[in-house]
């Protein structure tokens, strides 16, 4: 018999030690990585000091952040990419206003200008750190399922340059984000080139929008965006 006590003694401490040295050499190979993956040299004072504010506003408290904290309020991970400075300045110091039709809360902190600038180069740097994309967010696989399916083939240039531009704030058929109003009757009250200017600057079509300005998205794509908005709530 080869599977003796003895043999199967050997082959569990064999499978232990090589187990073992994969584990420790992983280890190890990850430490080794930890400067590049984070990009180390970017971590700047104000970096370090918006990590401070984080902490002590603590906001682990409801949101998690690389994995870590409390799953009541969105992933901050990416955050900065997601929705970009001026998104998080909407977040952080003004969310009363920002999250007004939404049912979960984000309380306002007291966050000064100083704070949220600091706060906002925390969370550029935690958005560049190569984490092998885990926790998965913001990824095809992460999306809802209503939102995959806006997402899905065949979409108009509007439809995709919409999904990838304005559904994380706004919605359409319930699904989206809520921190701008839903758009499914937006066609009922703007034509596609006033969508068009109002997201290259959208002060010049509502006076004191808190919606941030687009500049970057091209012409073309912004009258796309319009075209497929103009028909929502157009009975079409
Ligand atoms: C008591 C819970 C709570 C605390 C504490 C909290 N938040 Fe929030 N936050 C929320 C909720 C809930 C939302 C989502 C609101 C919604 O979408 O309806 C949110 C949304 C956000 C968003 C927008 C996220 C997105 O993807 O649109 C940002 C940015 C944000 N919070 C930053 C912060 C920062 C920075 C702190 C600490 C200074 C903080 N939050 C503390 C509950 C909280
Ligand atoms: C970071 C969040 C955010 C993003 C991204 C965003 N918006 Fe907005 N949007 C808002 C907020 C907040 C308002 C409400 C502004 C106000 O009333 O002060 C708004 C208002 C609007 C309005 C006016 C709605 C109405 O009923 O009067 C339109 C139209 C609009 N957005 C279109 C877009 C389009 C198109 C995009 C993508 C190119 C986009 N938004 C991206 C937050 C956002």
């Amino acid at each position: 018999m080869f599977l003796t006590n003895r043999n199967a003694f050997f082959i569990f401490l064999g499978g232990t030690a090589i187990s073992l040295a994969i584990f420790l050499w992983l280890t190890v190979d990850t430490h080794r990585q930890v400067d590049a993956l984070t990009h180390a040299e970017k971590l700047s004072d104000q970096v370090v000091a918006g990590k401070h504010v984080w902490e002590k506003k603590n906001c682990n408290e409801c949101h998690t952040i690389l994995g870590f904290g409390v799953y009541y309020a969105p992933d901050m991970t990416r955050v900065y990419k997601r929705i970009g400075p001026a998104g998080i300045k909407a977040a952080v110091m003004s969310p009363e206003v920002t999250f007004a039709s939404s049912i979960r809360k984000m309380p306002n902190l007291g966050v000064t200008e100083q704070e949220n600038a600091d706060l906002t180069a925390f969370l550029e740097w935690v958005g560049n750190i190569d984490n092998h994309d885990w926790p998965p967010q913001d990824t095809e696989e992460a999306m809802s399922a209503s939102q995959r399916r806006l997402a899905g083939a065949g979409l108009s240039r509007g439809a995709s340059a919409f999904q990838e531009n304005c559904i994380r704030c706004h919605s359409l058929g319930g699904s989206g984000g809520s921190n701008g109003p839903a758009l499914d009757s937006i066609g009922d009250k703007y034509n596609a080139g006033t969508i068009s200017r109002l997201i290259a600057e959208p002060a010049s079509v509502q006076p004191g929008s808190r919606m941030m300005a687009f500049p970057d998205i091209s012409e073309s794509d912004r009258q796309a965006i319009g075209e497929f908005l103009a028909k929502q709530g157009g009975g079409q």
